[in-house]
C-alpha cells in the first residue's frame, strides 16, 4: 500500500522513504546496502535522506552510485553542517553534495540542526540555491517549537518545507505542540529513527503485536509512526531483508486494542518537553 504526504507546494512523495546514516561506513558491506537502497526504490520507498555529514560524505557516495542511471525516480534529501550554512559556504557544500551523488539537484535540502550562523543568513543561502536551481526547497532539522515559530518570522522564513525530527513510539514528545503546529501548515514532519535505532524492536508489547498480525515489529513500529497523516518516515535498513519488510509496513490496521495497549506503554506527552533529538 503506498500512503503520500503532500508539500505545502503541491508535490507529493510515498510516506514511507529510505535513511542513509551509517550507511557507505564499511566497504565490506557496501554490496549489501546498495542492494538494500536499490530493492527500496523498486518498492516505491523514493525518499533518500542523506547528510554531508554522513561518513564524512561516504552516505552520499553510496547514494549517487545507488541512483546512478534512476535519479528521477527518486525524492533526494541532504542536509548541510549547521557550521557551513552561511551564504559564503553553502553554496559550496551543496554542489559537493551533488558532486557526489552525481545529481544536478536536490529535491530538499535541510539545516541539519541549528548552529552558529543565524537563521535569516541560512535561509537567505537556502533561497539563494532555490534561484541557482541547486535545490527545489529547503527545509530544517531538529528545531524546536520556538525556534519554527522564529523561523516563520524572517524574510522567506514560511517557506520552510519540512523540518526532520527524532520521532518512535519511545519519543512522542513532538505531538504536544510541534507537530500539530506543522501539520496546520501542511509542512511535513520527517520522522528520523522511526524504529528507535532497532531498540523499540526489542519491546515485548511491540513483539506481541506484531505475533497477533503476523508481521514484524519494525512494521509495527512503522505503522504507528505513519498511523497520522502529514508525516515521512526514513527508515534505515542495510539488507534486502529489513527493507522488504518495512515496505509492507502500510499493511498492518491496528485495531482499537492495540492502539489501546501502545499508548499504555508509550503514553503520549501531556506537557510540553524539550525536543528529543540524536
Ligand atoms: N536529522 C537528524 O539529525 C537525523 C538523526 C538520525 C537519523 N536521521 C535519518 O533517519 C534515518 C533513520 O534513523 P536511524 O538510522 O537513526 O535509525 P532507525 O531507522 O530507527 O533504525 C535503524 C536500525 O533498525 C534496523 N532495521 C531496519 N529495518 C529493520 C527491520 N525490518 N527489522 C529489524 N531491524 C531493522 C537497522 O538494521 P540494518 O541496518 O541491519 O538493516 C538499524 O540497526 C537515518 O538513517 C538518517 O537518514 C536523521
Amino acid at each position: 500500500m503506498t500512503r503520500l504526504v503532500t508539500f505545502a507546494d503541491g508535490t507529493t512523495v510515498p510516506a514511507l522513504g529510505q535513511g542513509t546514516w551509517m550507511i557507505g561506513d564499511d566497504p565490506s558491506r557496501g554490496d549489501a546496502e546498495q542492494a538494500a537502497l536499490s530493492r527500496g526504490i523498486d518498492l516505491g520507498l523514493t525518499l533518500i535522506d542523506t547528510a554531508e555529514i554522513y561518513g564524512n560524505g561516504r552516505s552520499e557516495r553510496l547514494v549517487g552510485e545507488v541512483i546512478a542511471g534512476r535519479r528521477d525516480e527518486v525524492f533526494l534529501v541532504s542536509k548541510v553542517r549547521p557550521e557551513n550554512a552561511s551564504e559564503l559556504k553553502m553554496m559550496l557544500s551543496c554542489e559537493k553534495s551533488l558532486e557526489r551523488l552525481g545529481a544536478d539537484r536536490l529535491d530538499l535540502y535541510l539545516l541539519h540542526w541549528e548552529g552558529p550562523i543565524p537563521i535569516e543568513e541560512t535561509v537567505e543561502a537556502f533561497q539563494e540555491l532555490v534561484d541557482e536551481g541547486l535545490i527545489v526547497r529547503w527545509g530544517v532539522s531538529n528545531l524546536d517549537f520556538d525556534a519554527m515559530q522564529r523561523l516563520e518570522q524572517v524574510d522567506n522564513g514560511d517557506l520552510c518545507a519540512a523540518n526532520q525530527l527524532l520521532y518512535h513510539l519511545g519519543s512522542r514528545g513532538i505531538e504536544y505542540d510541534l507537530m500539530p503546529w506543522m501539520q496546520s501548515r501542511d509542512m511535513p514532519v520527517m520522522a528520523y529513527s522511526p524504529l528507535g535505532r532497532g531498540e523499540i524492536l526489542q519491546h515485548p508489547l511491540v513483539m506481541d503485536i506484531a505475533n497477533r498480525h503476523g508481521a514484524d515489529p519494525a512494521q509495527v513500529a512503522l505503522a504507528f509512526v505513519l498511523r497520522q497523516d502529514g508525516i515521512i518516515a526514513i527508515p534505515k535498513a542495510s539488507s534486502v531483508e529489513h527493507v522488504e519488510q518495512n515496505a509492507e509496513a502500510l499493511e498492518i490496521q491496528f485495531d482499537l486494542e492495540d492502539l489501546e495497549r501502545l499508548e499504555a506503554a508509550f503514553p503520549a506527552p501531556t506537557t510540553a518537553t524539550p525536543l528529543d533529538m540524536i
